[in-house]
């Protein structure tokens, strides 16, 4: 590293803050540019990206440059333009036209935002405010443990992973939450096992329902895929189930599509993969492929027209036309180039290779997944299932032994979610020759693991 860098590292770790990184620290990694799956640092070093970063660059990058050309088309018209007062833009109209034709059908009323918090948070305040004008006294929202759902107040409580490491520098959190069991079976918090427990998880959102009163109860949150605790899916039979219990008690089902949205899983949303419709779905990441911070909340009929005379403030950037332009390109490139399609052939070609080559090892005590979101379980011990302490730093061993041998991939660890996992979840423009290139960097540090 330059003399240059090195003094510019050092101005960073003292002034600017990183998330998920002790305040006053950095990784000593400095991004200079990205080109099709891999970045590359400022010495040029070229670093394979086996988790999308935040599973967010869906598109990974190579778009770049017909992005870079539909950016500066709208920036040269409409720069921007506010959502206030009724005012809108043909950019914002588009792009709720192009959701709608890929949201499952009747999900076509929206309210853009700048990302899965605020698209979690204002889904709270819809939820509420719903309830409220129809003069009900239901508030309370539902969410599971091992969700991850943001990072401002309402969304941070909806949370149900990091043992209370990511909100304890700032609490008390929100009223008026309540968590349900997570359906993760292979360390299922109940005790049971599938498919004899008839999916326990699920009768138990009923019960706590019954339990706290129906009248109290707004909306359960879910994701469709566990995405931050290490990519696991639910039970085939979880989503028809809680869509049901929901119905039957008048509760409104939120389904946050902020990891799983646009082809992370195969189909265009997660919950496409059981055929349910949620009331809400809240959308970011997939939605820009992150070239721009942008997101939603999607909402059907019944919800829209229940909100139909309400007021809310909002912020400044949403709706604003320069996200909505590049959001419209990122879809019509979906669309264009069958990369949802993409995502589901390589998730079954990585899936496949995992299995054969990871799972027979010695430390790695399970693999699960969809689509290119596929999590692989490291375990000490692999008969009776024990996790390393997280003490070991065994993931962050893992994470940074990758890193050195030039392959991005995010874990998980005990430290703050139910097991230790590292996420494989590249772009889906991936293709066989570059998930190949991953799996040889990551498979010889997993099979060295002592
Ligand atoms: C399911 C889910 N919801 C919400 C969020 C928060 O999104 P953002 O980081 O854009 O605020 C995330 C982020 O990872 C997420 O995975």
């Amino acid at each position: 590293m330059s003399t240059k860098d090195k003094e510019m590292m050092n101005w960073d770790a003292d002034h600017l803050m990183h998330w998920v990184m002790p305040v006053g620290m950095n990784a000593g990694v400095m991004i200079d540019r990205a080109q099709g799956v891999s970045f590359y640092d400022t010495t040029g070093k070229e670093y394979l990206d086996g988790a999308s970063q935040l599973v967010c660059v869906s598109l990974g990058y190579k778009y770049n440059e017909e992005i870079a050309a539909a950016a500066a088309e709208q920036l040269k018209k409409l720069p921007f333009f506010m959502n206030f007062w009724g005012f809108t833009t043909p950019t914002s109209i588009e792009c709720g036209q192009r959701l709608s034709k890929i949201l499952p059908q009747g999900i076509d009323h929206f309210c853009f935002t700048n990302g899965g918090s605020e698209s979690t948070e204002l889904a709270f305040q819809f939820a509420r405010a719903y309830w409220k004008n129809k003069g009900t006294n239901k508030h309370k929202i539902i969410s599971l443990y091992n969700s991850y759902h943001g990072v401002m107040y309402g969304s941070i409580t909806a949370t149900g992973l990091s043992k209370g490491l990511f909100s304890s520098a700032f609490t008390p959190l929100v009223p008026g939450f309540i968590k349900a069991p997570s359906y993760y079976c292979h360390r299922c918090m109940l005790g049971l096992k599938y498919p004899e427990c008839g999916v326990e998880c699920a009768k138990q959102v009923e019960k706590i329902i019954q339990l706290e009163g129906p009248h109290t109860i707004a909306a359960l949150i879910a994701e469709p895929v566990h995405g931050t605790a290490g990519h696991i899916p639910p039970p085939p039979e979880y989503w028809p189930m809680v869509r049901d219990i929901c119905t039957r008690n008048n509760v409104l089902l939120i389904a946050d599509e902020v990891m799983t949205g646009f082809g992370r899983t195969g189909k265009a949303f997660g919950v496409d993969n059981w055929g349910v419709k949620p009331d809400m779905m809240t959308l970011a990441k997939g939605i820009s492929s992150t070239y721009v911070p942008f997101g939603a909340v999607a909402m059907n009929e019944m919800v829209y027209d229940g909100l139909k005379n309400s007021v809310f403030a909002g912020a400044t950037f949403s709706a604003n036309p320069l996200s909505a332009a590049i959001s419209n390109k990122v879809l019509e490139i979906y669309e264009r180039d069958k990369i949802f399609e993409n995502a589901a052939k390589m998730g079954d070609y990585a899936m496949e290779r995992i299995k054969k080559q990871f799972l027979p090892l010695p430390h790695v005590g399970e693999v699960s997944g969809i689509g290119l979101m596929i999590g692989i379980e490291i375990v000490e011990n692999k008969e009776t299932g024990k996790g390393f302490d997280p003490a070991s730093n065994m993931m962050h061993v893992i994470q940074d032994k990758a890193l050195e041998k030039g392959l991005f991939v995010r874990v998980s660890d005990e430290s703050w979610s139910s097991a230790n996992r590292i996420s494989f979840c590249p772009p889906l423009t991936v293709t066989r020759e570059e998930i190949d290139r991953m799996l040889d960097i990551l498979y010889p540090i997993v099979s060295e693991i002592k």
